[in-house]
This record gives C-alpha cells, sequence and structure tokens, in this order.
C-alpha cells in the first residue's frame, strides 16, 4: 500500500538513523534545504523532502509522479535522461494555483533512480527586476532636473545673454534644480549606505525627547513657508534608546517633514513620544518590553489604503494634486525603514482620506 508522505513523515525521515537499505539518499534528500525528490526506474515516488511537498502537495511515496506533479518538459527530460545518462536541467514554471518560476535539475543515480532538486528562481528574478527598475528610476529623477539646467544654460548663452532680470530668475531656478539633484544623489548614497553596512553600527544611548526637539527646530523654517503648526507632546523628561543617533534624527526628520509637505497648508502636525508595553512573545520570554512610540500625525489629505503597503518602496509616491515643485522623490520612507529595522524596531501607517495620516515609530527603551 503506499504510505502517504506527510510532513511528520518527512520529519521522521530526516531524523532517522541512517540505514543502509537505500544508500543514505532518503537521509540526504530530507537533508536538502531546497524542494528534492528521488523517483524509480518506473517513475514512481521513492521520497520527497517537506520542500517539495511545500510546492506539490499531491506526492505519494510508492505512487506514481504523475499524480504529484504533470509537466510535460519534466518527462520529456526524464526520457532523455533515461537514454543518455546525463544530467539534465530545465526551467520549470508553474501558473497554478501560484505563479513561480524554478530551475530544475534531473540527475541520475544507481538502478534507474533518478535525483530531482528544485531551485527557485522567482526570488533572484524579483531582486534583478528591482535592481532594473531602481537605476531606470533614479536615471530618470536625475533626467528631468538635468534638462531644465541645460534648457536655462542654453537660453543664458543666447536669447537672455544680456537680459539681467531673465539672468537672476533662471539662476535661482536652477539652483532649486541643483539642490534637488544633490539632495536625490545624498538619499541614493545613504540607503546604499545603509544597504551595506553588515557590521552593526556603533549604537549608543539616545534620547528621544532632545533629539525631537532639535528635528522640529531644523524644520521650523519649512512650516512656516507651509503655514503649518508643529506640537511636541510628551509625559517623559527623557525616552532612551539604544541607537544610532543621526539615523534616527532622519527618521524624525523624514516623518515630520513628509507631514509638513504632503500634509496641507495651514494644517497641524502632531508629535508625540509615549511608554508602550509590548506583549510578551511566547517564544522569547515571558517579560512585556518597555517600548517607546514616536507619532507624528497630520490633519493632511491622507493616503488611500492600498498605497499604504507600497509607501517604504523606493521612488514609490502617491500621484497629488499638489504641484510638481513640492513633491519629493519617494526615498525618504524607504529610508526610515531600512534604519528602523535595523533598530530592531517597528513602523506602522494608518491613515484615513480626507482625514489624515499618522505614522508611529516603536523602539525598545534601552535598560539604563
Ligand atoms: N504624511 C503624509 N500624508 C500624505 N501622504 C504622505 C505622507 N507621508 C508620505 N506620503 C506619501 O508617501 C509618498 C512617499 O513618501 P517618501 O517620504 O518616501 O517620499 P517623498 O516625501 O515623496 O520624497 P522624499 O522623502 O524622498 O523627499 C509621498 O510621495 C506621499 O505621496
Ligand atoms: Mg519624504
Amino acid at each position: 500500500m503506499p504510505n502517504s508522505i506527510s510532513e511528520d513523515a518527512s520529519t521522521e525521515i530526516a531524523v532517522r538513523k541512517p540505514d543502509a537499505s537505500d544508500n543514505g539518499m532518503i537521509s540526504v534528500v530530507a537533508a536538502l534545504a531546497d524542494p528534492a525528490i528521488i523517483i524509480t526506474q518506473d517513475n514512481s515516488v521513492m521520497t520527497a523532502n517537506v520542500a517539495a511537498l511545500r510546492i506539490f502537495p499531491a506526492l505519494r511515496a510508492g505512487e506514481s509522479l504523475l499524480f504529484g506533479l504533470r509537466d510535460p518538459d519534466v518527462f520529456a527530460a526524464l526520457e532523455l535522461l533515461r537514454r543518455d545518462y546525463q544530467i539534465k536541467d530545465i526551467e520549470f514554471n508553474r501558473r497554478i494555483p501560484d505563479d513561480f518560476t524554478y530551475h530544475l535539475r534531473l540527475a541520475p543515480l544507481a538502478q534507474g533512480d533518478v535525483l530531482m532538486v528544485f531551485q527557485d528562481l522567482s526570488e533572484r528574478r524579483r531582486i534583478e527586476r528591482m535592481r532594473v527598475d531602481f537605476v531606470a528610476n533614479a536615471s530618470h529623477e536625475l533626467r528631468t532636473p538635468l534638462a531644465a539646467l541645460m534648457g536655462f544654460i542654453e537660453t543664458l548663452e543666447g536669447p537672455a545673454r544680456d537680459d539681467a532680470a531673465a539672468r537672476a530668475r533662471f539662476l535661482g531656478v536652477m539652483r532649486e534644480q541643483t539642490k534637488r539633484m544633490s539632495r536625490l544623489v545624498d538619499d541614493l548614497l545613504s540607503l546604499s549606505r545603509l544597504e551595506a553596512r553588515t557590521a552593526a553600527a556603533q549604537m549608543h544611548p539616545v534620547d528621544l525627547v532632545g533629539l525631537i526637539r532639535e528635528v522640529i527646530d531644523v524644520l521650523n523654517m519649512l512650516a512656516v513657508e507651509n503655514e503649518v503648526k508643529i506640537s511636541f507632546r510628551t509625559e517623559l523628561d527623557r525616552a532612551i534608546v539604544s541607537g544610532v543617533r543621526d539615523d534616527l534624527f532622519r527618521v524624525i526628520e523624514n516623518l515630520v517633514e513628509n507631514a509638513i509637505r504632503h500634509g496641507k497648508s495651514n494644517g497641524r502636525v502632531a508629535v508625540s513620544l509615549s511608554h508602550k508595553l509590548r506583549a510578551p512573545h511566547t517564544l522569547s520570554g515571558t517579560r512585556a518590553e518597555n517600548m517607546l512610540a514616536l507619532e507624528v500625525a497630520d490633519d493632511g489629505p491622507g493616503i488611500a489604503e492600498n498605497h499604504i503597503p507600497r509607501l517604504t518602496e523606493r521612488f514609490y509616491r502617491v500621484d497629488s494634486d499638489k504641484g510638481q515643485a513640492r513633491v519629493g522623490t519617494g526615498l525618504g520612507l524607504s529610508i526610515v525603514k531600512h534604519i528602523i529595522s535595523r533598530h530592531q524596531g517597528r513602523l506602522d501607517i494608518e491613515s484615513k482620506l480626507g482625514e489624515g495620516s499618522r505614522f508611529t515609530v516603536l523602539l525598545s527603551q534601552a535598560q539604563t
């Protein structure tokens, strides 16, 4: 009778004492992290590991491979392999029930058995696509201000050569475009620095109360320009976290700046800081953790629900009716998210169209 390979059974196989009857092949397959199957001469399944069962749940030991995996390319490759006993590599795509792409290697074993090992290509493809998009986005962002600069330079060399008033005006615009480009390059650099930083950066005690006040001072000008009022409320005198001061500064700066620039003019930005207990995690201990919750809330136009999960992607911006000049490059929140996860913290975004947005950063309080 065919015995079904449930996940339990495969775990059993994985921990079973090696025995000589299958030359250890079942243990080897069970130990592989990638999906792997061994089939016998008649294409029936000898063993499949947990990872293989996850993608082909219908596989059963002793039954035909066909019950779990129907791809004609696989069977064609098997047929070839049984003729020349050479390793075969094919790409294996499946659309249903989910869309994925695997690289499949078929290798001949003794007695006509065949080892099939799958390697997930979807993740690699996704990363490749992200890299291509990233370069395209970055170049696109630089091209617009560069084209504008080029246009102004030509005008200044030609028609506006002797026009002092035009010259002053154009230089002003050129300065703005240049600032925009250098901001973009700064953001790109700090993103790549954050990503490249493999070793944990030096963490020091940082007082969030003082840091928030500093950020508000720095952004005061921008708030005045946008006719926005910033308030800061907390009952804490000091709130110490262990972190990288400059990075945490950027987090708060980005969030408050967003609230000002993407909020409404004549609006209010409310920053607050409070204690929060994080419920104990069942696996990691029984003590509740002391957290600090930093909130930045505005009464601006808000963000539609479907955009919220994507806000921290690089270059992701929500189309707004505000003029292009006021819109940024869409890198701010991806930097924020990076820094927060470096600090083992969490970012929550809540928003309601027409009512405003609230960004909450949770960081664990340092033991002092
Ligand atoms: N407080 C907010 N209210 C409404 N929309 C917001 C708010 N904060 C962010 N957003 C939306 O999220 C998008 C992404 O924000 P992010 O900070 O990553 O980029 P940005 O502000 O456009 O540019 P950058 O920060 O790089 O200058 C913004 O373009 C905006 O559409
Ligand atoms: Mg921003």
